[in-house]
């Protein structure tokens, strides 16, 4: 088993709309309940963080959007920026140069200079300490990264400028940053799915291409979306043995029986596929029910941190008993 609370960096990837942020954000919250100073990054993304904690929407600088956690989202301009200023020290130095209309055009179309920015930003924060010799600004930081193949490229280019460039300061940086995420005391990478055709075909493809491409230490595949068994095997042939009997006329009960044998369909097939995922990954799983609701705000995020944290140590911290109330003035 992999100690997934004791990494200090958190990636996950995935294709779009698996479920990267949102499960992002739970693993976060997880972390953050169990005391830990958690840092949240959304990377260059249409940023979806703030929906779930109901907070004001988040940038670059970090927002506090839960007790020890917090959330940024980083764009590959402001990343430049800052790195930029860092290093040249001068602000005005920064707008002449990269500020400057040809050289902005010339950056846009270095190829992984985008990608480089944002995980040196990730790196910059992993290293960041709260004063010389202080200690880590961030106990754990999780990464929503980029969507699939996007995601795997932005984790080799560290590796391609090390290939590129021998010695002086980016390679002594890209050598860093590549130090970090090859680490595995340090570093995971975990796997998001749908349990879905499609979906579980391109998180094999993933994986596979991970391990040829990066060293990388892979940590859990998350299967997202479960559906919860409804029903027992012996309901399940209950329901089949009931509409083999009535006719298929639409009625109430036609119909709630066709919803249950669609349901208890739907529950096998997701079986086949996670035992097929278990087959071909060889990787610990973690598995996010479906949640059906109108709104997914903070209750669910903070329903999915339970259930991670409950698959990870099997247990889950009951909130505290709310206060005592005081006791009601003027005897109403
Ligand atoms: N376990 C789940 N149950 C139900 N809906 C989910 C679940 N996980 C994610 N979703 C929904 O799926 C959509 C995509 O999720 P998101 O986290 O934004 O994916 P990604 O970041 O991978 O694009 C969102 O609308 C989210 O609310
Ligand atoms: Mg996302």
């Amino acid at each position: 088993m992999i100690d997934l609370f004791g990494k200090r960096l958190i990636i996950n990837t995935g294709k779009g709309g698996v479920g990267k942020t949102t499960l992002s954000a739970a693993i976060g919250l997880a972390a953050a309940r169990r005391g830990k100073r958690v840092l949240l990054m959304e990377l260059n993304a249409k940023e979806k963080t703030s929906r779930l904690f109901g907070s004001s929407p988040i940038g670059f600088e970090p927002t506090e959007v839960e007790d020890n956690l917090f959330a940024v989202n980083i764009t590959p301009k402001e990343a430049l920026r800052e790195y930029a200023i860092l290093k040249l020290r001068l602000k005005t130095l920064y707008r002449a140069v990269f500020e400057n209309r040809f050289v902005r055009t010339f950056l846009r179309v270095i190829p992984g200079l985008n990608e480089l920015v944002l995980l040196g930003k990730v790196w910059f924060e992993e290293q960041a300490n709260d004063g010389p010799g202080g200690r880590p600004r961030w106990d754990m930081i999780v990464v929503d990264a980029p969507a699939t193949g996007h995601g795997v490229f932005f984790l080799q280019i560290p590796a391609v400028i090390t290939n590129i460039v021998s010695s002086g300061p980016m390679f002594d940086e890209a050598r860093q940053i590549q130090a970090m995420i090859e680490d595995s005391s340090r570093t995971v990478l975990n796997l998001i799915t749908l349990v879905e055709e499609m979906p579980i075909n391109e998180t094999i493809e993933l994986k596979r291409t991970t391990e040829e491409t990066l060293q990388v230490p892979l940590g859990y595949v998350i299967a997202n979306a479960v559906y919860e068994p409804m029903f027992s095997d012996r309901q399940r042939d209950l329901v089949t043995a009931v509409r083999a009997e009535t006719d298929s006329d639409g009625s109430h009960l036609d119909r709630l029986l066709e919803a249950a044998t669609f349901r208890s369909n739907r529950v096998q097939l997701q079986r086949e596929y996670i035992e097929r995922l278990d087959r071909e990954l060889d990787l610990p799983q973690i598995h996010i029910p479906y949640y059906f609701t109108e709104r997914f705000n903070f209750m669910t995020l903070s329903k999915i941190a339970d259930e991670i944290e409950r698959q990870l140590t099997g247990r889950v911290d009951e909130d505290p008993p709310d206060p005592p109330q005081p006791a009601a003035s003027g005897g109403g």
